[in-house]
Protein backbone atom coordinates (compact mmCIF):
# COMPACT_ATOMS: atom_id res chain seq x y z
CA UNK A 1 0.00 0.00 0.00
CA UNK A 2 1.03 3.58 -0.93
CA UNK A 3 0.73 6.71 1.27
CA UNK A 4 0.62 9.93 0.50
CA UNK A 5 0.50 12.55 3.26
CA UNK A 6 -0.48 16.07 2.40
CA UNK A 7 -0.36 19.35 4.35
CA UNK A 8 -1.22 22.76 4.76
CA UNK A 9 -0.02 24.41 8.08
CA UNK A 10 1.37 28.36 8.79
CA UNK A 11 2.62 27.80 12.21
CA UNK A 12 3.84 24.76 12.13
CA UNK A 13 1.39 22.49 14.32
CA UNK A 14 -0.56 20.67 11.79
CA UNK A 15 3.08 19.84 9.90
CA UNK A 16 4.62 18.68 13.06
CA UNK A 17 0.91 16.08 13.33
CA UNK A 18 2.16 15.27 9.33
CA UNK A 19 5.33 14.64 10.61
CA UNK A 20 4.40 12.25 13.36
CA UNK A 21 2.35 10.52 11.67
CA UNK A 22 4.73 9.91 8.78
CA UNK A 23 7.16 8.46 10.75
CA UNK A 24 3.96 6.27 12.53
CA UNK A 25 3.56 5.14 9.08
CA UNK A 26 6.85 4.77 7.94
CA UNK A 27 7.93 2.64 11.46
CA UNK A 28 4.73 0.41 10.41
CA UNK A 29 6.67 -0.23 7.01
CA UNK A 30 4.61 1.77 4.70
CA UNK A 31 5.41 3.05 1.63
CA UNK A 32 5.02 6.75 2.55
CA UNK A 33 5.46 9.80 0.88
CA UNK A 34 4.86 13.33 2.97
CA UNK A 35 4.35 16.19 0.77
CA UNK A 36 2.94 20.37 1.56
CA UNK A 37 0.07 21.09 -0.75
CA UNK A 38 1.82 23.40 -2.75
CA UNK A 39 4.03 20.69 -3.67
CA UNK A 40 1.68 17.97 -5.10
CA UNK A 41 -1.03 18.04 -7.51
CA UNK A 42 -4.22 16.47 -6.67
CA UNK A 43 -3.82 14.01 -9.92
CA UNK A 44 -0.45 12.99 -8.25
CA UNK A 45 -2.02 12.47 -4.82
CA UNK A 46 -5.02 10.46 -6.55
CA UNK A 47 -2.32 8.16 -7.38
CA UNK A 48 -1.78 6.70 -3.73
CA UNK A 49 -3.93 3.71 -2.48
CA UNK A 50 -4.06 5.99 0.80
CA UNK A 51 -4.64 9.54 1.22
CA UNK A 52 -3.62 11.24 4.54
CA UNK A 53 -4.86 14.92 4.74
CA UNK A 54 -3.70 17.85 7.10
CA UNK A 55 -5.83 21.11 7.00
CA UNK A 56 -6.03 23.17 10.57
CA UNK A 57 -9.27 25.06 11.40
CA UNK A 58 -9.27 28.50 9.14
CA UNK A 59 -11.35 31.18 8.61
CA UNK A 60 -14.27 30.88 10.07
CA UNK A 61 -14.16 27.23 10.82
CA UNK A 62 -13.17 26.42 7.33
CA UNK A 63 -10.16 24.87 5.33
CA UNK A 64 -7.51 27.42 4.62
CA UNK A 65 -8.96 29.24 1.33
CA UNK A 66 -6.31 29.95 -0.78
CA UNK A 67 -4.32 26.81 -0.98
CA UNK A 68 -5.71 24.01 0.56
CA UNK A 69 -9.54 24.28 -0.56
CA UNK A 70 -8.89 24.77 -3.97
CA UNK A 71 -6.50 21.19 -3.75
CA UNK A 72 -9.49 19.46 -1.74
CA UNK A 73 -11.91 20.88 -4.09
CA UNK A 74 -9.89 19.00 -6.81
CA UNK A 75 -9.84 16.03 -5.22
CA UNK A 76 -13.61 15.81 -3.78
CA UNK A 77 -15.21 14.67 -6.82
CA UNK A 78 -12.35 11.78 -7.02
CA UNK A 79 -12.67 10.32 -3.62
CA UNK A 80 -14.72 7.22 -4.38
CA UNK A 81 -14.12 4.01 -2.70
CA UNK A 82 -10.81 5.85 -1.98
CA UNK A 83 -9.51 5.17 1.70
CA UNK A 84 -8.58 8.55 3.31
CA UNK A 85 -7.50 9.91 6.46
CA UNK A 86 -8.34 13.58 7.87
CA UNK A 87 -6.20 15.77 10.39
CA UNK A 88 -5.38 19.10 11.53
CA UNK A 89 -5.12 21.52 14.69
CA UNK A 90 -7.31 23.91 16.00
CA UNK A 91 -7.54 26.82 18.59
CA UNK A 92 -10.54 28.45 19.85
CA UNK A 93 -13.37 26.47 17.81
CA UNK A 94 -14.93 23.24 18.49
CA UNK A 95 -13.64 21.02 15.55
CA UNK A 96 -16.58 22.32 13.41
CA UNK A 97 -13.99 22.15 10.37
CA UNK A 98 -13.22 18.97 11.20
CA UNK A 99 -16.90 17.87 11.10
CA UNK A 100 -17.76 19.38 8.16
CA UNK A 101 -14.69 18.09 6.06
CA UNK A 102 -15.47 14.73 7.42
CA UNK A 103 -19.36 15.11 5.52
CA UNK A 104 -17.48 16.22 2.34
CA UNK A 105 -15.16 12.94 2.23
CA UNK A 106 -18.19 10.67 2.84
CA UNK A 107 -20.79 12.44 0.81
CA UNK A 108 -18.00 12.31 -1.97
CA UNK A 109 -18.02 8.27 -1.38
CA UNK A 110 -14.51 8.37 -0.13
CA UNK A 111 -13.92 5.53 3.21
CA UNK A 112 -12.64 7.70 5.90
CA UNK A 113 -10.22 5.97 8.55
CA UNK A 114 -11.71 6.00 12.13
CA UNK A 115 -14.85 7.27 10.49
CA UNK A 116 -13.32 10.92 12.20
CA UNK A 117 -10.68 13.29 11.71
CA UNK A 118 -7.51 13.62 14.36
CA UNK A 119 -7.73 17.01 15.84
CA UNK A 120 -5.61 18.63 18.60
CA UNK A 121 -5.95 21.63 20.03
CA UNK A 122 -3.08 24.26 19.00
CA UNK A 123 1.00 22.69 19.58
CA UNK A 124 0.81 18.90 19.76
CA UNK A 125 2.58 17.81 23.38
CA UNK A 126 3.86 14.48 23.50
CA UNK A 127 0.61 12.70 23.99
CA UNK A 128 -0.47 14.37 20.87
CA UNK A 129 2.40 12.86 18.86
CA UNK A 130 1.85 9.38 19.89
CA UNK A 131 -1.33 9.63 18.93
CA UNK A 132 -0.21 10.78 15.37
CA UNK A 133 2.05 8.06 14.99
CA UNK A 134 -0.47 5.71 16.13
CA UNK A 135 -3.02 7.32 13.81
CA UNK A 136 -0.20 6.75 10.92
CA UNK A 137 0.58 3.24 11.74
CA UNK A 138 -3.06 2.42 12.30
CA UNK A 139 -4.10 3.69 8.46
CA UNK A 140 -0.51 2.43 7.15
CA UNK A 141 -2.64 -1.26 7.66
CA UNK A 142 -6.41 0.72 7.07
C1 LIG B 1 -6.72 33.34 10.10
C2 LIG B 1 -6.95 32.27 11.13
C3 LIG B 1 -8.20 31.70 11.26
C4 LIG B 1 -8.44 30.72 12.21
N1 LIG B 1 -9.69 30.18 12.35
C5 LIG B 1 -9.92 29.25 13.30
C6 LIG B 1 -11.23 28.70 13.48
O1 LIG B 1 -12.18 29.04 12.78
N2 LIG B 1 -11.40 27.79 14.47
C7 LIG B 1 -10.39 27.37 15.28
O2 LIG B 1 -10.61 26.51 16.14
N3 LIG B 1 -9.13 27.87 15.13
C8 LIG B 1 -8.89 28.79 14.15
N4 LIG B 1 -7.62 29.28 13.99
C9 LIG B 1 -6.54 28.78 14.83
C10 LIG B 1 -5.69 27.74 14.07
O3 LIG B 1 -6.48 26.67 13.62
C11 LIG B 1 -4.61 27.23 15.02
O4 LIG B 1 -3.75 28.29 15.35
C12 LIG B 1 -3.80 26.08 14.44
O5 LIG B 1 -2.99 25.53 15.46
C13 LIG B 1 -2.93 26.52 13.27
O6 LIG B 1 -2.32 25.39 12.72
P1 LIG B 1 -0.92 25.46 11.94
O7 LIG B 1 0.14 25.75 12.98
O8 LIG B 1 -0.77 24.14 11.31
O9 LIG B 1 -1.03 26.59 10.93
C14 LIG B 1 -7.38 30.28 13.03
C15 LIG B 1 -6.11 30.86 12.91
C16 LIG B 1 -5.89 31.84 11.95
C17 LIG B 1 -4.51 32.43 11.81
Amino acid sequence: MTMKIIYWSATGNTEAMANAIFEGAKNAGAEVELFSVDSISAQDALSADLLALGCPAMGCEVLEESEFEPFFAELEGNLSGKKVALFGSYDWGDGQWMRDWKSRVCDAGGILFKNEGLIINNTPDQDGLNDCANFGAGFAAF
